[in-house]
């Protein structure tokens, strides 16, 4: 994918985080699957639909851009003024209450938000993988811990992230918490090569979230954190 032709769509309004669209290039990279308008594409945590948006262009699938924090009726707005309301369908529910039909999707993607809420065993096999097509695919792309820190996050992170540090795993911890299952053919995860560059583009970005990560940067982000790539093939 060509990022310039979403550069002006990428601003203060839009990002919540690292750039989630260097995460989202890193992950369609990867995906082996091509896409066309007859499938079907869950963004899980989409935020304010940044990447719903660039997935829809990407692959030409229909995408449920699902978010918890941010209303479907704020979403809506912005893919009618961006002009993709047809082909981008906005959500708000709880990923631990999901109500797609069983296999409606050829994939999940899922970028800066799983970590919020499928830290546990099970999450996935029994929350997301009901709503995978056999021969799909999950693709995820979320903050964590480095694999020699792993059980450290909250004597590392703390002073950054305070009680939220229990949400930031390794690579190796996530393969397990994915776990296994009749239905999954392989469950991948690696520490992330956009993780330079997605800071940096936050960093840049000029409101007090940014600002209050900055500080935390050189000490605590930099060498203790990584973002976890994890990429789920169902049978
Ligand atoms: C840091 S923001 C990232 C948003 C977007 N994916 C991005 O990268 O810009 C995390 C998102 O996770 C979503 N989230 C957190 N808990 C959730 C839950 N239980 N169900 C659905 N979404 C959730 C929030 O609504 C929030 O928009």
């Amino acid at each position: 994918m060509n990022i310039g032709n979403y550069q002006k769509y990428i601003s203060e309004e839009t990002m919540m985080g690292p750039s989630s669209v260097r995460i989202l290039d890193e992950l369609l990279r990867l995906c082996s699957l091509q896409f066309n308008s007859d499938n079907q594409i869950l963004d899980l945590g989409c935020g304010r639909g940044l990447t719903s948006f660039i997935i829809a262009k990407e692959t030409g699938a229909k995408v449920y851009a699902n978010d918890l924090w941010i209303s479907a009726a704020e979403n809506k707005k912005r893919f009618i003024k961006w002009g993709i309301d047809r082909q981008v369908i906005p959500v708000c529910e709880d990923a631990n209450h999901l109500h797609f039909e069983e296999k409606q999707f050829d994939a999940v993607f899922s970028i800066d938000a799983y970590h919020y809420f499928a830290g546990n065993k099970g999450f996935f096999e029994n929350n997301i993988m009901p709503f995978i097509k056999d021969g799909g695919i999950a693709l995820i792309g979320i903050p964590g811990i480095k694999d020699e820190f792993e059980g450290r996050a909250a004597e590392l992170l703390s002073d950054w992230l305070g009680e939220d540090s229990h949400m930031f795993k390794s690579p190796k911890l996530w393969k397990e918490i994915i776990g296994s299952n009749n239905r999954i053919f392989s469950v991948r995860t690696w520490e992330m090569e956009c993780f330079d560059t997605a800071w940096s583009e936050w960093l840049e970005i000029d409101n007090d979230f940014a600002a209050g990560d900055k500080k935390y940067f050189d000490l605590i982000i930099k060498p203790y954190t990584c973002f976890v790539g994890i990429e789920v093939k169902i049978a």
